[in-house]
């Protein structure tokens, strides 16, 4: 089988594992914890960064840090992982959800500004949504594949309704907007996930980055039980989030490669999309305007029918070609949530083929799915 997105461990990952062991720091405390949250923020382009035991955790406990409470709502593209729409869940807050543009997958900011001027009033100094009377709390973008969102659009509405932002950028460590870094868009806190499919990985695991020092405190404060001094004393409800010694000691052998990582990601892009881009009836995964991507996935995009079929040929060929995300309104925790208009997200997500993209594929491998594809799309 040619994997859809497998880990590549070719750098210290071994050397820095048996260090946690022989030095016994195989948990919570140790150095490499410390150190890469150090090489996460200096990536992110952000002065802090506080790791986490997994991206869905980190948003979880972010969230919480931005003040979102019970029964609030989170503007959240439906278009994305269940994770960001869960991490809303354990808030006790209710996702309220938005389409994307098709330009660039990410959350379409025109709909977001529109949908924020006509559904909602201020009452008694709070923000809440007409349709459901409850408090709007937050945004969250999603860098969707990797591409960086229309932060400058999105961060500018939220500051007209004092709204803060909290970046998904799962997957978009090393992207760049208009040549700044992920962490540099003007969200008030930025998560990365480093689960087993992303192109760094610490096993499983998590980062959130942020320049609020007080925010940043506090954000660390809640991930590791709000505990205060040295003994049994904890002033708030806190989680037991904070990402281990041995995860760490792999994710920092992983951020060692990240820049040849993103190269190879954005090389498989190329590669494909070059191959692709005359096929009729095909079309190519967006690149929007001013951004790099960091290419985490990459595929084309065809009618539903023949992705359906391209997908199971390619199955059967021993290539893990995959379908991609269920919008959040098709799940059944999400079909009843605030929605706008999500004519984007309902076309899309049945069309995308995702072709594997491992950053340790070979060219022989790319040729194999390439010739695979091309075969199919002639039928
Ligand atoms: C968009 C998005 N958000 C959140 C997550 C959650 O991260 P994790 O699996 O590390 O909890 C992921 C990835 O898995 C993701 O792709």
């Amino acid at each position: 089988m040619i994997p859809l997105a497998v880990p590549q461990l070719s750098g210290n990952e071994a050397k820095y594992l048996q260090e946690c062991v022989d030095s016994t720091f195989v948990s919570t405390v140790g150095p490499f914890v410390g150190r890469f949250e150090q090489m996460v923020a200096t990536a992110a382009g952000s002065k802090h960064c506080v790791a986490a035991s997994a991206g869905t955790t980190g948003l979880h406990a972010a969230l919480i840090a931005l003040g979102v409470d019970r029964d609030d709502l989170v503007i959240i593209p439906s278009f994305t992982f269940i994770a960001t729409a869960n991490a809303v869940s354990h808030a006790g807050a209710t996702p309220w959800l938005m389409d994307v543009a098709r330009e660039s997958w990410t959350l379409d900011a025109n709909q977001l500004t529109n949908e924020l001027e006509r559904n909602t009033k201020v009452k008694r100094g709070t923000l809440v949504h007409r349709g459901t009377g409850k408090r709007v709390a937050a945004i969250i973008p999603v860098h969707t594949f990797g591409t960086p969102a229309d932060m400058d659009a999105i961060v500018a509405v939220a500051k007209r309704y004092s709204l803060p932002v909290l970046a998904d950028a799962a997957a978009a460590l090393g992207a760049t907007s208009h040549s700044r870094k992920i962490g540099e868009l003007g969200a008030d806190l930025t998560m990365f996930s480093f689960n087993g499919n992303k192109t760094v990985t610490a096993g499983g695991g998590g980062a959130v980055t942020g320049d609020d020092e007080d925010l940043m405190k506090k954000l660390r404060h809640l991930t590791t039980t709000a505990r205060v001094g040295a003994n049994y004393d904890h002033d708030v409800v806190g989680f037991n989030y904070r990402m281990t010694n041995l995860q760490a000691a792999v994710g920092c052998a992983q951020m060692e490669q990240l820049d040849a990582f993103v190269a190879k990601k954005r090389m498989i892009r190329d590669t494909y999309d070059s191959a692709f881009a005359e096929l009729p009836g095909v079309e190519l995964f967006p690149r929007a305007a001013g951004t790099e991507s960091a290419c985490w996935f990459s595929g084309f995009v065809v009618d539903a029918g023949t992705a359906t079929r391209v997908r199971s040929a390619l199955q059967e060929q021993s290539i893990d070609a995959r379908p991609t995300w269920k919008p959040m309104h098709l799940q059944l925790p999400y079909m009843d949530v605030p929605r706008a208009s999500l004519d984007v997200s309902d076309d899309i997500w049945q069309r995308i083929v995702t072709l594997p993209c491992s950053t340790g594929i070979t060219n022989a491998e790319l040729n194999t799915v390439i010739e695979a594809v091309r075969a199919q799309l002639r039928q």
